[in-house]
């Protein structure tokens, strides 16, 4: 696999990859155009917060197979076109959290002394004690915006600060902020309360914008307000209004709405904004720590196993991935048999799972059926990210249902498939590694399928099977296994015959096998 790292990453990261056989390219300084024109000979990217990984990058990224985000954001990646397109994305979660707390304790302390501008002021040659005179932190109420990892880690700080801590996060439970002496409160308690606002919220439609002039107005005279979150949460122009009245005592600023910001942008110039360049994240430790899991992540995936990070698919613990990937394999042939012997639009999915597998992760198993039944119509370049969006988009209603009973077997996976046409049923189970597909509609089968197998529908009646047989002879396809399966007990009535042959059929061979007398219908599936 050929990786490139076009932000800087750790040493150590790009010498393990290195050490498992994965190709590394490092250019770090690359202009959107540079990327665009070499994108399509890598299969994986590596990228931190400034490059913007957006839909045109994307679509030159002809052979990308995953993204590594060595950091926490991913909104500089368009992850909804990576899915569509299957390019799994990763992040590094927690690996910088600790830099960030504590770059946004710096930032709290910063602007409260005010030492950049003393420092600025001794290196100017001036000796002004009068003008820096700050405030304490201890004794003031610091209200944490996002409790997530990093917004607790802040907050725990404060306490250690001698601070009144109030957090607001409706995705929390009220035990997680109590844990650490945080009092959860509602967003319009913590604006009017706050003597110090720190954000700690990625950037969404929610949060966008979520402090602007009539939030300011609702805070404090003389709040502090840090942001080491993301840029685009503060309006800015309402921001440097508030500084300049006074309104807002000083701000502590590290992420910026346009990054790198306008040099003439008038809120990095104020003196009271304690400004930094996207640096939270930038420590020995973090970097280390962000790079190292990325590159794990991309080492899993090119030996393929479940990555532990993935933004765009959910997370699987090893020994469950193991238990579960004979029957990805089983679904993506079930698939294939469904796509071969359904007409029609597809219109609706129901995945079952019986006994030990109830338990287990299903998105997997959904998405590789959803693979194998739409590859064809779709394109190969199908993979189990992009094919459920894709089933999505396509207006197939997916459905996964558990159930702990199951007979004869210790799990069993069903799938129904409805078309326009009409519906299809199909069953396996797996023994450890072994896969078997045990019903295709009512008829019971129990084969491993692997190779090309001809199913057909035929009248149960004598002479049939021969006429297939001297067809085939005829036409130099060997045989070599023959199922037939009856519905019920009784002769008579339609039959489902599956042929495995050594070579596939051609489209003729195909259409003399239907004019046979007693065939109804037959399909060539390769599994
Ligand atoms: C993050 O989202 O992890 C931080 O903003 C760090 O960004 P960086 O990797 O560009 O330093």
């Amino acid at each position: 696999m050929k990786v490139l790292v076009a932000e800087p990453i750790s040493d150590e990261a790009v010498e393990l990859m290195k050490k498992e056989g994965i190709e590394v390219d490092i250019k770090t300084d690359l202009s959107k155009e540079e990327l665009i024109s070499i994108i399509k000979d890598y299969e994986g990217l590596i990228v931190r917060s400034q490059i913007k990984v957006d839909k045109e990058i994307l679509e030159a990224a002809k052979n990308l197979k995953i993204i590594g985000r060595a950091g926490v954001g991913v909104d500089n990646i368009d992850v909804e076109t990576a899915t569509q397109k299957g390019i799994v994305v990763v992040n590094a979660p927690g690996g910088n959290t600790i830099s960030t707390a504590e770059h946004a304790i710096a930032l709290m302390f910063a602007a409260a002394r005010k030492i950049p501008q003393a420092d600025r002021s001794l290196k100017e040659g001036k000796w002004d004690r009068k003008k820096f005179v700050g405030i304490e932190l201890r004794g003031k109420t610091v209200g944490v915006i996002g409790l997530g990892r990093i917004g607790f880690e802040v907050a725990k700080r404060c306490k250690a600060l001698e601070m009144n801590v109030i957090a607001y996060d409706p995705y929390v439970p009220a035990e997680r902020a109590e844990k650490i002496g945080v009092k959860l409160v509602d967003f319009e308690t913590l604006l009017r309360e706050s003597d110090i606002i720190t954000l700690h919220v990625p950037k969404t439609k929610e949060t966008a914008g979520m402090i602007g002039k009539k939030e300011i107005e609702k805070m404090k005279d003389k709040v502090m307000i840090i942001n080491a979150a993301r840029g685009g949460l503060i309006d800015e122009v309402a921001l440097y209004e508030a500084l300049k009245s006074g309104k807002v005592y000083a701000v502590g600023i590290d992420v910026y709405e346009k990054e790198p910001p306008s040099p003439d942008n008038p809120l990095i110039k104020h003196e009271n904004a304690i400004t930094t360049p996207h640096i939270a994240a930038s420590t020995e430790e973090a970097q280390l720590s962000v790079g190292m899991i990325v590159a794990e992540d991309i080492i899993r995936f090119a030996k393929g196993y479940p990555v532990n990070n993935a933004v765009n698919l959910p997370p699987i613990p090893q020994a469950e991935f193991e238990f579960i990937m004979p029957y990805v394999t089983l679904a993506e042939k079930m698939g294939k048999i469904a796509a071969a012997r359904l007409g029609g639009v597809i219109r609706r999915v129901k995945v079952t799972a019986r006994g030990k597998l109830a338990d287990k992760n299903l998105e997997f198993i959904t998405r590789a059926f959803l693979k194998g039944l739409l590859e064809d119509i779709v394109g190969k370049e199908l993979n189990l990210i992009s094919a459920k969006p894709v089933a999505i988009e396509r207006g197939i209603s997916i459905e996964e249902s558990r159930i702990e009973v199951v007979e004869h077997y210790e799990s069993l996976l069903e799938v129904n498939v409805i078309s326009d046409g009409r519906e299809m049923y199909l069953a396996g189970t797996c023994f450890g590694k072994e896969y078997r597909i045990l019903k295709i509609d009512v008829y019971n089968v129990n084969f491993v399928p692997k190779g090309h197998y001809i199913i057909s529908l035929h009248e149960d009646k004598p002479g049939v099977i021969g006429r297939v047989g001297t067809l085939f002879g005829k036409n130099n396809i060997n045989i070599a296994g023959m199922i037939v399966g009856r519905c019920g007990e009784k002769p008579g009535g339609v039959q489902l015959m599956l042929l495995l042959v050594d070579d596939p059929p051609t489209k003729e061979v195909l259409e003399d096998m239907v004019k046979l007398d007693g065939i109804i219908d037959a399909t060539y599936v390769y599994l």
